[in-house]
């Protein structure tokens, strides 16, 4: 069936700074938290690093060009903070701000819209160094970088999103230990939890005040948690998990308070002490658009004490949970299909999140931000990349997101994930997720399928399902 979105729906494609710029030391960038995690040996696959990547830094040009060629109406990119402001705190680097100010210029001149991103997980190695984000002090820093980008590029940008996935550098960074920084502090990681909201709070302000016209948003990967039995137990399962995954974030931010069962669920790690008189307030500020970010679904049980314990949250492997205070939770492995990160595919589940959303939070806008599949791919000898099973997964996904639509949810736009086969965190350059593919040894970009079929869409409105190979 064909699906006609509406005149103004916004089609865009997503990146982040460290995954395809390279250049790593530059015009006087300095070092993130990724790249000495990502030189620490044993923490990425194959000793990836983003040194290189997909060498965006050198080759933004070309990538606009693409990106034009899409018929895309909005590009979602991040900004390196250590390549503005290299220590993370003090003076801003010249070279760093005019990359990003020649790169917003080139959009606009070809009439796409800037969406950036303050933070999508690089943060400068210095303000690590000194405590990261289980440190207050962080999210005042973080205010002070944002008004130095806004000042730079104001309402330039389109819309400016604070931060990318809060949930990853809080409880992968400093819970499990598989993301940058490493660390295996549960109150540490809970602590960093609240600094990013703070710091969310802070930067929306600066937005608000310098630059009036841009629109305000953050983008949250909210799980879509289910339970494996009908029971009280797992349904507790359930509550506990979409505390700690969602409501940690929704709540502060779109209800001004923390949800009670999440401070009582995690007493025992923390009293929370670290949330002065004044944050919530602080944090929810309006927003004028919510970032969603969506891959796959979540399943849970109560562990019974006896059982084999199953820790398949999709979330990589680490003798340390991000689960803060969930310990007698389980996370089972899902029905497939699955892939090649082995997520399972459940596009039904996009559905069902926006849906909640609208429900929770009637008259919040909706963004999808990112939304896309790794498949291993191979060039044919045409030259072609034929990634049906990309195609798939994203006419399914965009389907489920009309369908939300057609249900009343207030969507406004989907970004798919990713621009460009880029470096993808712990699973280095082993994992692609572009609708371009990316040759690592000569930098050549390559339209797959998939990219084909989507400057159809972007370009038309029309969701037609993919034609037979
Ligand atoms: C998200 C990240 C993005 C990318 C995709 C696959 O969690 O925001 O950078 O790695 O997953």
């Amino acid at each position: 069936m064909t699906r006609v979105f509406p005149e103004g729906f916004v089609w865009g494609s997503a990146t982040a700074s460290y995954q395809i710029e390279g250049a790593a030391t530059e015009d006087g960038r300095g070092p993130s938290i990724w790249d000495t995690y990502s030189h620490t040996p044993g923490r990425t696959l194959n000793g990836d690093t983003g040194d290189v990547a997909a060498d965006h830094y050198h080759r933004w040009a070309e990538d606009l060009g693409h990106i034009a060629e899409l018929g895309l109406a909005a590009y979602r990119f991040s900004i390196s903070w250590p390549r503005v402001q290299p220590g993370g705190s003090g003076a801003f680097n010249r070279a760093g701000l005019d990359f990003y100010s020649r790169l917003v210029d080139g959009l606009l001149g070809r009439g796409v819209r800037p969406v950036a991103t303050m933070y999508h997980w690089d943060l400068p190695q210095e303000l690590e160094d000194a405590g990261g984000w289980p440190a207050r002090d962080t999210a005042l820093r973080f205010r002070d970088y944002a008004a130095g980008i806004v000042e730079a590029l104001g309402d330039r940008v389109h819309t400016w999103t604070t931060f990318n996935e809060p949930w990853c550098s809080a409880y992968l960074g400093y819970g499990s230990g598989v993301h940058a920084p490493g660390r295996t502090e549960p109150a540490g990681a809970l602590a960093a939890v609240h600094h990013l909201n703070l710091a969310h709070g802070l930067a929306g302000r600066v937005v608000r005040e310098l630059a009036p016209a841009a629109e305000l948003s953050v983008t949250l990967n909210l799980h879509v948690v289910r339970p494996a039995s009908g029971s009280a137990a797992d349904a507790d399962a359930v509550r506990r998990i979409d505390a700690l995954a969602n409501r940690a974030f929704l709540g502060p931010l779109l209800d001004g308070a923390y949800p009670a069962d999440l401070l009582a669920d995690t007493a025992k790690v923390t009293d929370w002490s670290f949330v002065r008189d004044g944050d919530e307030r602080t944090i929810a500020v309006p927003l004028d658009v919510l970032g969603v970010n969506y891959y796959s679904t979540t399943l849970v049980r109560a562990w019974d004490g006896v059982s084999a314990r199953s820790d398949n949250d999709g979330h990589g492997s680490s003798a340390h949970t991000p689960w803060i205070g969930a310990d007698d939770v389980d996370f089972l492995p899902q029905p497939g299909p699955y892939t090649a990160m082995g997520w399972n595919i459940e596009p039904a589940g996009l559905t069902e999140l926006l849906l909640r959303l609208h429900r929770e939070h009637p008259g919040l806008p909706l963004m999808i931000t990112e939304n896309g599949a790794a498949f291993d791919d191979v060039v044919t000898p045409d030259g072609r990349v034929h990634d049906d099973r990309r195609l798939d997964y994203l006419y399914r996904h965009v389907d489920a997101v009309g369908a939300a639509m057609d249900a009343g949810a207030d969507v406004r736009g989907y970004f798919v994930w990713s621009l460009l086969d880029n470096f993808e965190w712990a699973w280095g350059y082993d994992r692609r997720f572009g609708i371009i593919r990316v040759d690592y040894d000569t930098q050549e970009r390559i339209w797959k399928d998939s990219a084909h079929w989507y400057r159809g869409l972007a370009t038309t409105g029309r969701l037609e399902p993919p034609a037979p190979a």
